[in-house]
């Protein structure tokens, strides 16, 4: 509630006017869980972290929870911020947070039509979404190098 990056719409945000939109770096056995949007036809069949836009007086981190059981019908515990916060379209920017599974394995139920654990070496092998791409390089950086 306190960078100031952008200045459009009237989204939850109220110290920046921008609506967030949160994802996880979803983390588990050393690997980093990638997701492939189904919709819509400009983003369909790029790669992003898994997450969706924070309601009005919703936490982000609650949102981020919200997102993955709706999204993938897991139960996550967030963790770190990584640091940056990235626009998407006007009046929308991305903040991640690290995630871990608390229970159950992700499926696609909602926005994705293909999910795959990436180890660090894998991490170049999906088209991420341009915006997603600084995210996923700190997130690499928690991921064991072998
Ligand atoms: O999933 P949802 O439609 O709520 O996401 C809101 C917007 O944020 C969409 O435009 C989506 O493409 C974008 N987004 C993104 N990168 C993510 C998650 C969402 O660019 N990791």
């Amino acid at each position: 509630m306190t960078e100031s990056t952008t200045h459009h719409g009237t989204g939850p945000d109220h110290g920046t006017g921008a609506v967030v939109v949160v994802a996880a770096a979803l983390l588990d056995g050393g690997r980093l869980l990638a997701a492939r949007r189904s919709a819509p036809a400009d983003l369909a069949g790029r790669w992003e972290l898994p997450g969706g836009k924070v309601e009005p007086g919703e936490r982000p981190e609650d949102a981020l929870v919200r997102e993955l059981r709706e999204e993938l019908g897991v139960e996550a515990v967030p963790g770190e911020r990584i640091p940056g916060e990235w626009p998407l379209k006007p009046g929308y920017v991305l903040r991640v947070w690290t995630a871990r599974l608390r229970s159950g394995e992700p499926r696609p139920l909602e926005d994705h039509d293909e999910l795959r654990w990436l180890a660090r070496h894998e991490l170049d092998t999906v088209d991420w979404l341009d915006q997603d791409r600084p995210a996923v390089a700190e997130a690499a950086l928690r991921l064991p190098a072998a």
